[in-house]
């Protein structure tokens, strides 16, 4: 494959590129693996000296500064200042390629603005032999991103276009796929005769962090759910891909979202935090979410019945991303002791810490049959393992398509969630669906709250809703 020889940074003064990407490039210089022009455009009257400072401070805030491998990057950027609208914006883009056959084009910018981004490209001749990567959320609903996928077709095969998702370029979400089909002994229980229920908690303790205008035209649904949540069911959920190629595994995948039942608002809780309305660039009677819980359904013979929960917030207790695969409790009581609900579970804890778990019942030393909970746990000790950002950037530029999400699947992924969408559109010639339910305001729920009491009434499971612990004082 034919590797990129130019990066072009859309956005790169925004939130996305300080706080994720510039920290991937430096880590990609410092292993020798970027070698080649970065060129960041904006329309904030820049110089290439503050966006050289810019790129410092970023990495002061959000990593580390290695001398070394800042003054290489520094050497490699070059800058753009115009508006995405305005053609003399790609003439100078082109200027700045300087020969560059094959850029890389990274739209880290609002979904709004990339059609215009990739008109631009196309008129300049910008986009010859190129690659596009496209941030999420892809588009606002199914409808626009299928406008958006044709808009891209237009310019790009889609082969050249990378669809981003970072958690897939996440060693902990790999190795649901890794844990779940390089073990024998998962695969007979793995199914709706042993699972009870399923449930994901994507917690954060922090707010939008600056990014109130971000969420205000996008919300948590998109923001997390549509992409990062469904990703981490489908590699949960799926069959084996049969063969190695990365089309059976995106076809296995398609397969999957494809039998998700699209959400009931019915079932389905969207909540804001106290204090989000006060938050610079939101609206003052906003009803964007800053939290939800879904119930889901997946309708094959595998699945049938067995509900997957889903629940993400901003502002609430604790920062960590956790599955429990919750298993069916024993056909009888053999003890008189009460057996806790659920006794057997998996517990996958995806962030910050990487830990697999066994939840089982051991007997509790001393006379009389009593029990209590033991994990058996796999902890993963952090090495040198790369950024998902470093690693997602450098399959694109080597042009590896597997961890990037194909137009069919991320269209799939939005019929699921479209129906619990807020009836907001930014484009009026899109249309968005509605429904009373998801026109009506976000439950308010306290910061550090595990969210509104809606959420607990949406578990139907007995076993309640997991909250992730701080890793240390999980149980063991
Ligand atoms: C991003 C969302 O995609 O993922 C953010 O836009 C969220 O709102 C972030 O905070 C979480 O990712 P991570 O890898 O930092 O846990």
């Amino acid at each position: 494959m034919i590797q990129s020889d130019a990066l072009v940074l859309f956005g790169a003064t925004g939130d996305l590129a300080s706080k994720k990407i510039y920290p991937a490039l430096q880590a990609m210089i410092l292993r020798g693996e970027l070698d080649m022009p970065v060129i960041g455009m904006a329309r904030a009257g820049w110089t290439l000296d503050t966006l050289r400072e810019h790129v410092k401070d970023s990495l002061a805030h959000h990593g580390i500064v290695d001398a070394q491998a800042f003054a290489k990057l520094s050497a490699q950027l070059r800058y753009v200042d115009g508006d995405y609208r305005e053609p003399s914006t790609y003439d100078r883009l082109k200027q700045a390629l300087q020969g560059a056959t094959h850029p890389l084009h990274y739209l880290a910018i609002p979904p709004s603005m990339f059609a215009a981004v990739v008109q631009g490209l196309a008129a300049s001749g910008c986009a010859e032999d190129a690659r596009v990567v496209v941030e999420k959320p892809f588009g606002r609903n199914l409808a626009s991103a299928q406008a958006l996928d044709q808009t891209l077709h237009a310019v790009f095969p889609e082969s050249a276009v990378f669809r981003i998702d970072h958690y897939l370029g996440k060693e902990a979400v790999q190795n649901l796929l890794y844990f779940r089909f390089a073990n024998a002994f998962l695969e007979p229980i793995w199914n709706r005769e042993h699972v009870d229920s399923v449930q994901i908690t994507m917690a954060e303790n922090f707010g939008v962090e600056g990014r109130g205008s971000f969420y205000e035209e996008v919300g948590l649904v998109r923001d997390v759910v549509q992409n990062h949540m469904l990703q981490v069911i489908a590699l949960l959920a799926m069959d084996a891909p049969v063969g190695h190629d990365v089309e059976s595994m995106r076809a296995e995948k398609l397969r999957l979202f494809r039998a998700m039942r699209p959400l009931d608002p019915a079932q389905a809780v969207r909540g804001q935090f106290r204090g989000y309305r006060d938050e610079p660039g939101v609206a003052a009677g906003s009803r964007v979410e800053t939290f939800a819980a879904v119930c889901l359904h997946i309708d094959t013979w595998r699945w049938a019945g067995v509900p997957f929960y889903i629940r993400a917030g901003k502002c609430l207790p604790i920062t960590a991303t956790e599955v429990i695969v919750n298993l069916k409790r024993p056909p009888l009581s053999v003890f008189d002791d009460a057996q806790p609900a659920p006794c057997n579970y998996f517990r996958f804890r995806l962030s910050p810490e990487v830990v697999i778990s066994i939840g089982t019942q051991v007997k509790r030393i001393g006379e009389g049959m009593h029990g209590e909970p033991a994990e058996l746990v796999a902890r993963h000790e952090p090495r040198s393992e790369k950024l998902p950002y470093e690693r997602l950037l450098g399959d694109a530029i080597r042009g590896d398509t597997s961890l990037f999400t194909r137009d069919d699947c991320v269209e799939a992924a939005w019929r699921v969630v479209d129906p619990i969408l807020d009836g907001t559109t930014l484009d009026e010639t899109i249309p968005d669906p509605t429904n009373a339910r998801a026109d009506a305001p976000p439950d308010e729920y306290a910061p550090g709250s595990w969210g509104p009491a809606a959420a607990a009434r949406l578990m139907a499971d007995n076993a309640g809703w997991h909250d992730p612990l701080p890793e240390r004082t999980a149980p063991c």
